[in-house]
């Protein structure tokens, strides 16, 4: 049986930066073993530092996390494993999979993909997208979607957090 779109759907809005960095830290104490947030947004939406969040509420210093634009794929050690994608300067999925993709899957971290629309035929179906747009100077809107079981659960767990 699929889960009702309500629970599978979510949005939400913050006004500040600290806010987003606020919600992506909820997310990243929410995160289990294997997840993949797929992040997707125009240049300077916010999805570097909803990741920077992330990686705060795993552990991580934020400052280690930029956009890995030229290293492609950057890696962190936090309550999981973190794998940090940007796909913005890829030609094609093929580039993106012989960074390893499926590999770093495999590792049972998490894996965060910025410009993810550019790969999405080649995600997991069970993949927590979020849709960052811009709403004003300082506000964003975060548009989420659960697509399987693990984020699913994790959607859940960051409504109640957030609330
Ligand atoms: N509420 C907000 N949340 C996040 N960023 C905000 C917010 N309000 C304003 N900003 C600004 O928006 C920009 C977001 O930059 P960020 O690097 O996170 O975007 P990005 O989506 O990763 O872009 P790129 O695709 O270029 O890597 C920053 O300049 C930040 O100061
Ligand atoms: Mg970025």
């Amino acid at each position: 049986m699929s889960p009702p779109t309500s629970a599978s759907s979510w949005s939400c809005e913050t006004h500040s930066v600290d806010e987003t960095r606020q919600l992506g830290a909820h997310l990243g104490e929410a995160l289990e073993p294997s997840s993949v947030i797929a992040l997707s947004g125009n240049l300077g939406a916010g999805k570097t530092h909803l990741t920077q969040g992330i990686a705060e509420g795993l552990g991580i210093e934020r400052r280690l996390v930029n956009s890995p634009t030229f290293a492609l794929v950057q890696e962190y050690a936090g309550r999981l494993p973190v794998f940090h994608f940007d796909t913005y300067r890829l030609r094609n999925v093929d580039e993106f999979l012989d960074l390893g993709f499926d590999e770093y899957l495999s590792l049972r971290g998490v894996c965060i993909i910025e410009w993810a629309e550019r790969v999405a035929e080649v995600l997991p179906a069970d993949t927590l997208t979020v849709r960052v747009s811009a709403t004003g100077e300082s506000t964003r809107l975060f548009e989420w979607q659960a697509g399987g079981e693990v984020s699913l659960r994790i959607l859940q767990t960051l409504r109640n957090r957030s609330r």
